[in-house]
């Protein structure tokens, strides 16, 4: 059986130091019952919020006094539905948020707050929710760690590695694959399987930056948990992407202003949140190219699943919008989902499309038709 119990908040946009997590093939079963000799290796880099967090505080000041300020182990953050609670919440986020150093242009976790996490290469970290930190940008340990990882599971097992990628999962490991040699890929990649890739960014997260976004957690408003949501620079790296948005398409209107991809200097300041263009300047370049990764692709994606594609606020930022519904799995807009086609003549690989429809972003990992086509790419020769 392969275990499919990651789940991920992409719109929520968390930033998440990530943990990537392998599970030896051992216990699965080739299609028709069958044991399989040589059954490669797969890592699964989850998206955001699809990993497990913990805390450990000592910190100078609390936003309230039922806040612990300092505690004597690490204790789980991302998710603990306690912590979510009325009043508990105002602790969380003061926890939770990252702190933009415009000098440095990078981010930490507030004063006195020390986030790990658990099991780097273990699939407990997935399998329950929770941990991670900080953006692409400024996890090259993460990324040295991920490329060890693949060396030592491709040489254990004597077969290359699958790499199955979720969400936002997807924008890290074409990342780390443009940074490695074709003839390192050559030797250690067999595939690389893209589940709800956002490859041009997603509508979703200008709603989150603007006015906040519960939908995952509707036990906390919109605007309370904005304050943590603005901070995550993953938020602003997945904002739609000039190269395959149209340039006209407003994605925010307001009685006052359209926002459209070539806008996000002025809606930054708008919404008076201009740490965001800073973060929005810092992670565009990192994939913005859409180099092709010079693996064999599996790109699948959700389609059928009304998914906002603008929005439109009659008072701005401070309101809940109106979410005008385009195509795509219900975050991921599918003009963005389907970008892997530009690899189909960039590279000498395969690239396979695979619409889903009816799988919506996060139910697809669950989804009978996506795991056994995930299977055949295990089993395949
Ligand atoms: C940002 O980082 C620099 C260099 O480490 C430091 O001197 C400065 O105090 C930091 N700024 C803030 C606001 O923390
Ligand atoms: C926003 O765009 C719409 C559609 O193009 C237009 O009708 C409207 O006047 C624009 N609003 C502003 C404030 O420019
Ligand atoms: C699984 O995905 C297939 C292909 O998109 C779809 O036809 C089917 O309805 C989905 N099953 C469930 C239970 O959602």
């Amino acid at each position: 059986m392969i275990r499919w119990k990651m789940i991920s908040f992409s719109q929520i946009g968390l930033v998440l130091l990530f943990s990537a997590s392998f599970a030896w093939c051992r216990s699965l079963k080739c299609p028709g019952g069958k044991q399989c000799s040589n059954r490669p290796p797969v890592v699964l880099i989850p998206g955001d919020l699809g990993n497990q967090l913990e805390a450990k505080l000592d910190k100078p000041s609390v936003v309230h006094y039922i806040c612990y300020k300092k505690t004597d182990q690490y204790f789980t953050l991302w998710l603990n539905l306690d912590l979510l609670l009325p009043v508990a919440i105002d602790c969380w986020i003061d926890n939770m948020r990252l702190i933009y150093n415009r000098t440095t242009r990078s981010t930490e976790a507030p004063p006195g707050v020390d986030i790990r996490v658990p099991g780097f290469g273990q699939t407990f970290g997935l399998e329950y929710l929770d941990p991670s930190k900080r953006s692409v940008d400024e996890n090259k340990e993460y990324f040295l760690k991920l490329q060890l990882m693949i060396e030592e599971m491709a040489q254990r097992s004597g077969s290359p590695v699958v790499l199955v990628a979720h969400s936002m999962g997807n924008m890290y490991t074409l990342y780390f694959l443009n940074q490695q040699p074709q003839a390192w890929k050559d030797k250690y990649i067999k595939a690389f399987v893209c589940l709800g890739p956002p490859w041009a960014g997603v509508a979703k997260t200008l709603r989150v930056m603007a006015s906040g976004d519960n939908n995952r957690i509707p036990v906390i408003s919109s605007l309370k948990i904005r304050t943590q949501q603005r901070t995550a620079v993953t938020t602003a790296w997945l904002f739609p992407y000039a190269h395959t948005w149209p340039s006209d398409k407003s994605l925010v209107s307001t009685p006052s202003a359209n926002y459209t991809v070539k806008d996000y200097e002025r809606f930054f300041k708008d919404i008076s949140y201009e740490d965001g263009w800073a973060m929005r300047q810092d992670t565009e370049p990192l994939v913005q190219a859409l180099e092709a990764p010079g693996v064999p692709v599996h790109c699948l994606y959700g389609t059928g699943i009304p998914t906002a594609e603008a929005y439109r606020y009659k008072t701005f930022p401070d309101s809940e919008p109106e979410v005008v519904n385009g195509e795509g799995d219900g975050t991921v807009n599918m003009l963005s989902a389907v970008q892997c086609k530009r690899w189909i003549d960039q590279q000498k690989h395969p690239v396979r499309l695979v619409e889903l429809p009816g799988n919506e972003h996060v139910a697809m990992l669950l989804n009978y038709t996506t795991v056994a086509y995930i299977k055949n790419v295990l089993f395949s020769p």
